[in-house]
């Protein structure tokens, strides 16, 4: 039997770089989350600290909900439209947002811009950015027109440093830019650590707290994608947001992962330009604007990106292969579902597509890859291997089962009223679609053979 012994404490000194379990010895792999190569190791927790003999434990009082002032989580708007979109108003005194992205997405931008806007709305800010020098944030806020006295700007990377900025300064947003930057002096380690990151981040969120200082940490992204640091990390703080987008487009999104204050799943869209990121007020119109309407293989889908319907328009381009192995080259689109329909389409409906590459994009550096862009895309790779458009004025979506079948999805009432406000007046969609909006007329199709034959790109069972 292997139980422990009462009073045997095992001695931590490694930990997972990536979900934060902490191990007693280096192993490859992590028990709990299964990377490899992921055990760092940590300082040895000493015991008899400061909670040992002679400390006086303090007890909290519990108070009646009654009582509690509901003031305290009062939302102030940033002055930037689509992050108050994004975060249900703005930002909350006292909470600490922790900001993910990859390089060069726009993170520190963002920030400036806040910082800015919070100083123009009369709030004093201080910018602590650990990453870069001073110079190149002055250079960075003359370009954002950001240079403001109420702006403070410090290039600590110490905690405890930080902490005394804020001592004298009293802001009433504060920027770290990024959190695994710096660090805490009296954990000891090195700034970046896994213990070092979690104890920052702990300070931040005590001294957010007790300051009501709305607080942004800035943090980076894994190569998976996900926010580097201790899984923890994401529960320490109140809010979890992702700034995305290709870095040779100008789009960005900004979505809410986790939120306290208000509805997750949002978004705030915003266009990278010469002087920073402006919110983009109408996403639709935006990625339609370049659309070619008499080319194959090109369909809209309102797409929902959180509660925002959008309309992205969804490509496919098919030509004969030179190798036995096709390509299938989706981009924007989940590839596994891209091999599933052309799967469906050769089955269900006949089209033969082992000898073509397959190419599928969704436009404008957006993602399609909910459910509902199945039918969409689905339709783009027939009317690019029969060469005919589908009609510059149709929308469609449905989500593709396995027997060809149609499945409705979510707020497909939203959905077609942006279509409609865009000026489409048609959707393809699946047979048990209740009525539609005003404005858009319906096909009804309860297989995806039958949606292909009723918009005339082939005869119901026909081959090309
Ligand atoms: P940055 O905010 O430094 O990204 P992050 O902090 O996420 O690493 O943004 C860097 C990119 O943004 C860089 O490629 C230049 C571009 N950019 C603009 O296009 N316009 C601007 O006004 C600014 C400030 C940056
Ligand atoms: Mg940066």
């Amino acid at each position: 039997m292997t139980s422990l012994s009462a009073g045997h404490r095992v001695r931590t000194s490694f930990e997972c770089s990536s979900c934060g379990a902490p191990h007693p010895s280096w192993v490859g792999r992590c028990g709990t989350c299964g990377d490899w190569n992921a055990l760092v190791e940590v300082p040895v927790a000493r015991s008899g600290s400061a909670s040992g003999s002679g400390a006086v434990l303090e007890v909290g009082k519990a108070q009646p909900m009654s009582a509690l002032s509901p003031d305290e989580s009062s939302v102030v708007p940033t002055g930037i439209a689509e992050v108050d979109r994004a975060f249900g108003g703005g930002l909350v005194p006292g909470s600490v947002t922790l900001l993910g992205g990859e390089p060069g997405v726009g993170k520190s931008t963002l920030t400036l811009q806040l910082a800015a806007a919070r100083v123009r709305a009369g709030g004093r800010v201080l910018l602590v950015s650990a990453e870069e020098s001073a110079a190149q944030v002055r250079l960075r806020a003359e370009r954002l027109g950001a240079v403001y006295d109420g702006l403070w700007l410090a290039d600590d990377t110490s905690i405890e440093a930080i902490v005394s900025h804020l001592d004298e300064l009293r802001p009433d947003l504060l920027i770290v830019d990024s959190v695994q930057t710096v660090h805490l002096v009296a954990e000891g380690g090195a700034p970046g650590s896994i213990s070092q990151v979690r104890a920052s981040a702990q300070r931040l969120v005590s001294e957010a707290k007790t300051r009501s200082l709305a607080t942004v940490l800035i943090g980076h992204l894994t190569k998976d994608g996900s926010l580097a640091g201790p899984k923890t990390l994401e529960h320490v703080v109140d809010t979890v947001a992702e700034l995305a987008g290709d870095r040779h487009q100008a789009l960005r999104m900004l979505r809410i992962v986790k939120h306290r204050f208000g509805p997750t799943d949002e978004i705030g869209l915003f266009s990278m330009d010469a002087d920073g990121l402006q919110s983009v007020a109408d996403p639709s119109r935006l990625f339609l604007a370049d659309r070619a309407t008499d080319v194959p293989g090109s369909v809209v889908v309102p797409a929902l990106e959180g509660h925002r319907p959008l309309l992205l328009e969804v490509q496919a381009l098919v030509v004969r292969s030179s190798t036995p192995h096709p390509r299938r080259s989706p981009q924007g689109l989940d590839g596994r579902r891209l091999a599933l329909l052309l799967a469906v389409l050769e089955r269900r409906v006949g089209i033969d597509l082992s000898a073509l590459d397959v190419y599928a994009t969704v436009v404008g550096g957006a993602q399609a890859t909910e459910p509902a862009a199945d039918l969409p895309l689905a339709l783009a790779v027939v009317s690019a291997v029969v060469g005919r458009p589908l009609g510059s004025d149709t929308v469609a979506l449905a989500e593709v089962g396995l027997g060809g079948e149609l499945r409705q999805v979510t707020s497909t009432g939203r959905r077609l009223s942006e279509a409609v406000r865009l000026g489409f007046h048609r959707a393809v969609v699946p047979a048990s679609t209740q009525d539609p909006p005003e404005g858009i007329e319906l096909v009804r199709a309860s297989t995806l053979a039958e949606a292909v034959a009723s918009v005339g790109l082939l005869s119901v069972g026909g081959a090309c």
